[in-house]
């Protein structure tokens, strides 16, 4: 089989660079070794960014998304010392010039996505197994997987890597190539989705002494809750009532704060880590998502990957119109300047709401300071929310 562009990973990066080569007429053919079920039903994140959004919007992919998607112009930081505990606005519609962040699921985004791909007669291979790269040092890679017990090779001019971070892209890159930056933060977090009516209509970030608690939501029927647990915590230790109480307590309020509380219809346990590697490309093979990770905290994984496949996608663009390989050549800096960025926010909003095991009373301290801060100052206000709603694509 013969196609221009080879995707692997039908996640948000690999299924909206498909989009956009088809719209600038160029072919591609995406291989996902999951089921179509388990992408669409998996809960993952679900804060899209204002150029997240509009980029749906101008490319014909974002009708169910106006329909359904919570705009939201504001966010909380909740925290305090004993008994002074409170929430403090921070306006990002107001600091940023009119941009507001939109809640809706990326299973939701795969969907649409999917949707749109299928409807305009784009090939995609879901529950591909044994998927490998091959190739790719030279002008003629390939993929290799199964499809329905057959034997594929699919044969391009380019490899995108669109698998993520646990993909087999970037492990197939020859050892020496690339350089890993990498942290792993002490903690994890636990996840619920809840048939309860969300508690705070806007979302809420949670600093307490017993560690960092996220409020978010996924339609007015549906609230999503973090909560920040031990790196090796089992899910098996957590009963719903134990979740709820602990949640209750990191959201208190000196005014006597009360958490909806509804049946519990998922639960799981993400670990949080910062991952880079560069370049971000090996001869024909193009990593996207697959070159990054970031920790959860500030909602940014989805939106860097849309903001990758963007560059990709006109780097390809620029070369089958016009030869020029100016696009393909920069594609890893340009992308690097921006991961850096969000990498930074990132981690900056993990360590600042987070409980260390190993900090002192000087660092707590040191963090109640930085959260007065930010919701006292405006720059700093303006800092985190230009950074919330989304740096520049480019
Ligand atoms: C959600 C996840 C995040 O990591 C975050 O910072 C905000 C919201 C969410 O799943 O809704």
């Amino acid at each position: 089989m013969r196609t221009q562009v080879g995707i692997v990973g039908a996640g948000p990066a690999g299924l909206m660079l498909s989009h956009l080569l088809h719209r600038a007429g160029i072919e591609s053919v995406v291989v996902e070794n999951r089921s179509r079920q388990y992408v669409q039903e998996r809960v993952r994140a679900g804060v899209l960014e204002q150029g997240t959004v509009d980029l749906m919007n101008e490319t014909g992919v974002g009708e169910r998304l106006a329909r359904e998607g919570l705009v939201h112009r504001g966010l909380e930081l909740r925290f305090g010392r004993r008994g002074h505990r409170r929430g403090h606005r921070i306006d990002l519609f107001g600091l940023t010039g009119g941009k507001a962040i939109t809640i809706y699921g990326q299973n939701k985004v795969v969907e649409d996505l999917t949707d749109a791909r299928l409807a305009a007669g784009g090939r995609i291979f879901f529950a591909a197994e044994d998927v490998s790269v091959h190739g790719f040092d030279s002008a003629a890679p390939s993929i290799r997987f199964r499809a329905g017990g057959e034997a594929v090779e699919l044969r391009g001019d380019f490899i995108a890597g669109c698998d993520g971070f646990h993909g087999v892209c970037r492990p197939s890159i020859p050892a020496g190539v690339l350089t890993a930056f990498d942290r792993v933060y002490p903690f994890a977090w636990l996840g619920i989705l809840a048939e309860v009516e969300p508690s705070s209509e806007e979302l809420i970030y949670s600093r307490h002494e017993r560690g960092f608690a996220l409020h978010s939501m996924r339609s007015p029927e549906l609230t999503r809750l973090y909560l920040q647990v031990a790196p090796d915590e089992e899910i098996g230790n957590w009963p719903d009532e134990r979740i709820w109480d602990e949640l209750q307590r990191r959201f208190e309020t000196r005014d006597g704060f009360t958490l909806r509380r509804g049946p519990i219809v998922q639960k799981g346990i993400t670990p949080m880590h910062s991952f880079v590697v560069e370049p971000m490309r090996y001869g024909s093979l193009f990593l996207a998502d697959a070159a990054h990770i970031v920790p959860p905290t500030g909602a940014k994984g989805l939106n860097l990957a849309i903001a990758d496949v963007r560059v990709l996608a006109r780097a390809f663009g620029d070369f089958y119109t016009s030869g020029s390989r100016a696009g393909l050549e920069g594609y890893s800096e340009t992308c690097l300047r921006r991961v850096w960025k969000v990498q930074r926010f990132s981690w900056w909003m993990t360590s600042m709401l987070h409980r260390f095991e190993d900090e002192n009373a000087f660092d707590q301290r040191r963090q109640l300071a930085e959260l007065e801060y930010v919701v006292g100052s405006h720059a700093a206000s303006q800092s985190l929310a230009e950074n919330y709603v989304g740096l520049p694509m480019d």
